[in-house]
């Protein structure tokens, strides 16, 4: 994966490396400690199983000795059978006895045991505990455990001899010995590959993290089709990656929305321009009369004014959209208001035919507004009412106060609105029926104005429609200035 490194990635990578590092370590040190406990309690399992075997072996042989020399303490051949020719045969656990009378004098040895053993010492050791293994080391440092009983010859209580027997378990000492070396060698490899396989692992579940940061560096305001694919990746990462990607889907629309709204901008400046410039060339090809002048500038004046009331219109949503937009309140009479609009509206209403008239309580409705803007909004509402009504219908305006909100409506009995477009009406530019409109010298923003007025205004507008039925748009708002 290659970074860029004059972007946000070192910030991001760094980020990846610490968490890599601290699950790499959490998961070696995890790692170390369960091959440590494990390794150790079966080490510890296996010394104390191997005391036990030769424990129970000293106990045994002493306990056939013991039957011998009480059952049959003339039976010389099985004793030598026992001690002296056994031990022989052995290759391992090899092992000594020897039988002492009772005045110390022995009466029967393995061969080789006083070359192995200090008897002396021997005999000290095991004086005070009668029948118990206690460790002794041979003349040539070799590992014995040794144990030693009195016995009774015979069944007379007359003769009193003492066993003693010594085990050679140099085996199972180099057994324990190799157990340790094995064991410090399989913590030193593990101390290598934890780590390695940690790092791994933990690569591989920061990736997904990593992919989502490429992915919006990648981005542009040019390239906003970008998305993650966050197929297979773990489920919290996969609702992050949804997150961003919706977040994208937004982003992308509003971009689109923004593209379109500057290329219908574009479209609605040219065409006034156009016909300023196709006119002027057309007066200017040969010499006219006065009144052909005064023709070709009146119809000037009139694409000059529908231009300047479009860059008024986009100037006023522009700067209504900024942080600096400014809402001058004043306490409004909201009724005188309507009527004020009414009566601006009169003659052209009475002009279509159509009946324009405000319906409100005799109780005056106060609220903190801003007058102008508040006019610019409701006239909006009318004009647009007006130009979609037939003659013999009938233009409402109506004012109610609710609480601390007031609610002004404009109805009309006109042609109305797909259902399809209700939704974009207060869009920039939108037209229901581009040539309708057209003519009626609309610009498609009337609407969105009336939108961004009522969000200074803490407000909000609807717009309900019936096709052949009528429109109604209301304005909500609260009656005094929050905050
Ligand atoms: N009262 C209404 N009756 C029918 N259609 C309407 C009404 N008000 C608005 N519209 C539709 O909504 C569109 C957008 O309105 P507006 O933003 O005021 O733009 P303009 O009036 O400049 O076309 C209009 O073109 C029209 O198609
Ligand atoms: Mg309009």
């Amino acid at each position: 994966m290659s970074l860029n490194p004059a972007s946000s990635a070192p910030g991001a990578q760094r980020l990846s490396r610490t968490l890599a590092f601290r699950l790499t370590a959490a998961y070696s040190l995890a790692g170390l400690l369960m091959v440590l406990l494990g390794t150790a309690s079966l080490y510890i399992v296996l010394r104390a199983e191997l005391n036990k075997s030769t424990d129970l072996f000293l106990a045994d042989k002493l306990h056939v000795l013991r039957t011998m020399l009480r059952e049959r303490p003339d039976d010389d051949d099985g004793l030598r059978e026992e001690i002296q020719l056994e031990n022989a045969a052995r290759r391992y656990q090899q092992f000594y006895i020897r039988l002492v009378d009772e005045h110390g004098a022995p009466v029967m040895t393995t061969p080789g045991m006083e070359e192995q053993l200090d008897l002396d010492e021997l005999v000290r050791r095991t004086r005070d505990r009668p029948g118990a293994s206690i460790p002794m080391a041979g003349r040539r440092g070799q590992p014995f455990r040794v144990t030693s009983a009195d016995a009774r010859v015979g069944t007379a209580p007359s003769r009193n001899d003492t066993i003693q027997i010594a085990i050679d378990i140099s085996q199972e000492e180099a057994l324990l010995r190799r157990y340790r070396l094995w064991f410090w060698a399989i913590l030193l490899a593990m101390s290598f590959f934890f780590p390695l396989i940690g790092y791994r692992v933990a690569r591989h579940g920061i990736r997904p993290v990593e992919e989502i940061a490429s992915t919006a560096r990648r981005i542009t305001s040019t390239n906003l089709r970008e998305r993650i694919r966050a197929e297979g990746y773990p489920s919290e990462l996969a609702s992050l990656a949804g997150t961003f990607n919706e977040m994208l889907d937004r982003l992308e629309e509003s971009f689109e929305r923004i593209s379109r709204f500057s290329a219908d901008i574009a479209h609605d400046l040219r065409t006034p321009v156009n016909n300023i410039r196709g006119e002027a060339e057309v007066a200017l090809a040969r010499a006219r009369t006065a009144d052909e002048y005064r023709e070709v500038l009146e119809s000037s004046l009139e694409e000059a004014v529908r231009l300047s009331e479009l860059i008024g219109d986009l100037l006023f949503l522009a700067r209504a959209e900024s942080p600096l937009k400014n809402v001058r309140r004043q306490k409004v009479e909201v009724c005188e208001l309507l009527s004020a609009v009414r009566e601006y509206y009169d003659a052209t209403a009475s002009d279509g035919g159509i009946t324009l008239v405000t319906a409100v309580n005799a109780a005056p409705i106060t609220a903190e507004l801003d007058r102008s803007l508040m006019l610019r909004a409701v006239s909006n509402l009318v004009s647009n009412a007006i130009a979609h009504t037939l003659p013999g219908g009938m233009v409402t305006l109506a004012a109610a106060a609710d609480g601390e909100a007031i609610r002004i409506e404009v109805s009309d009995t006109g042609v109305g609105i797909p259902i399809e477009a209700l939704p974009r009406v207060f869009d920039r530019f939108f037209r229901v029926d581009l040539s309708r409109s057209k003519s009626s010298g609309g610009t498609g923003l009337g609407l969105a104005i009336v939108q961004s007025i009522m969000t200074l205004h803490g407000g909000s507008a609807e717009i309900s429609s019936e096709l052949g039925r009528g429109t109604c748009v209301t304005l909500r708002m609260p009656a005094i200035a929050a905050g």
